[in-house]
């Protein structure tokens, strides 16, 4: 390499250290810079627990207006079920061995049909093989509009 090679390789290294030194400050900044930490809503995430929320006046969420109407959330592992007016949400992921979107609801039971395990309308075992009761979400009505905190 001769001279004038090397100053070009030099240089070159040079602008690439410098600009590599300032994108790594760009990017730490960023990373560390959450102006609500503690948002739910925040896409961030923050950390903390994230929303899902919908209308029971819409498609396909209006089989919850009726007692013992229920639906599988169609994006969300969450199961729904109305009884008596009160809405409730479970997740949808079975105990048994973690399958979450096949599920029916015969003779008002939530049935995983992986392998036939069965939950009443409060997430109690019926039938097993799951041993423990599905997960209650907490969530909260106001009119038609729900909100789900998973
Ligand atoms: S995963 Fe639900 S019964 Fe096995």
């Amino acid at each position: 390499m001769n001279r004038k090679d090397f100053i070009k390789t030099a240089s070159l290294a040079s602008i690439l250290a410098m600009t590599g030194l300032t994108l790594q400050s760009c990017s730490s900044d960023s990373e560390d810079t959450d102006p609500n930490p503690n948002d739910p809503n925040d896409p961030n995430g923050g950390g903390q627990a994230n929303t899902v929320q919908f209308s029971i006046a819409n498609s396909p969420f209006t089989a919850l207006q009726n007692d013992q109407g229920w639906l599988l959330h169609p994006q969300e592992d969450i199961l729904l079920i109305n009884v008596g007016g009160t809405i409730s949400a479970f997740t949808s992921v079975c105990t048994h061995s973690g399958c979450a979107r096949d599920w029916t609801f015969p003779n008002q039971l939530f049935t995983c049909n992986c392998h036939g395990s069965q939950f009443d309308s409060n997430g109690a075992v019926v039938t097993g093989p799951a041993s423990s009761p599905l997960a209650r979400l907490n969530l909260t009505r106001n009119g038609n509009d729900i909100t789900i905190t998973i």
